[in-house]
């Protein structure tokens, strides 16, 4: 019962929003996610990013394999989806392919075509 409510939370796009609305800039400031894949990911790679939020490390990924890499995006949450598009757009990120869906349909990536996945925090 507990457990199906906080999975229900854990889902819902208003959590979601907030949560990484709140916590954003903290994240931010130590920059412990770009840290930590610093080392695995090279320019010119294809990542993925599941459960990717509103972008925050899909940008930083997508400045780590340049415009000769690409970074598949994907999370359940339209909004945030919608979000990390906009962030794209305006920072003219071409090498961003955002996608509103599960992370367990990823029909969009062609198999063995990608380097590196970043999966933190999603279900
Ligand atoms: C805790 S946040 C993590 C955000 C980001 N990965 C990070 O490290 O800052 C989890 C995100 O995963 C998404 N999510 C949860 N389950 C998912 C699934 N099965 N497929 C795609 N996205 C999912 C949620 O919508 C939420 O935006």
């Amino acid at each position: 019962m507990i457990q199906k409510m906080m999975l229900r939370l854990w889902r819902s796009e208003k959590f979601a929003f907030l949560t990484f609305s709140l916590l954003g800039p903290i994240i931010k400031l130590f920059k412990l996610a770009h840290k930590f894949v610093r080392p695995y990911v090279k320019n010119g790679q294809v990542v993925a990013d599941l459960g990717c939020s509103t972008g925050y490390n899909s940008l930083a990924m997508a400045d780590f394999v340049g415009p000769e890499g690409k970074v598949y995006a994907v999370d359940l949450n339209k909004k945030s989806v919608r979000a990390l598009e906009k962030k794209a757009e305006k920072g003219g990120y071409h090498n961003i392919e955002p996608h509103a869906s599960s992370a367990a349909d990823l029909s969009f990536i062609e198999d063995r075509s990608v380097d590196f996945v970043f999966a933190n925090g999603l279900l």
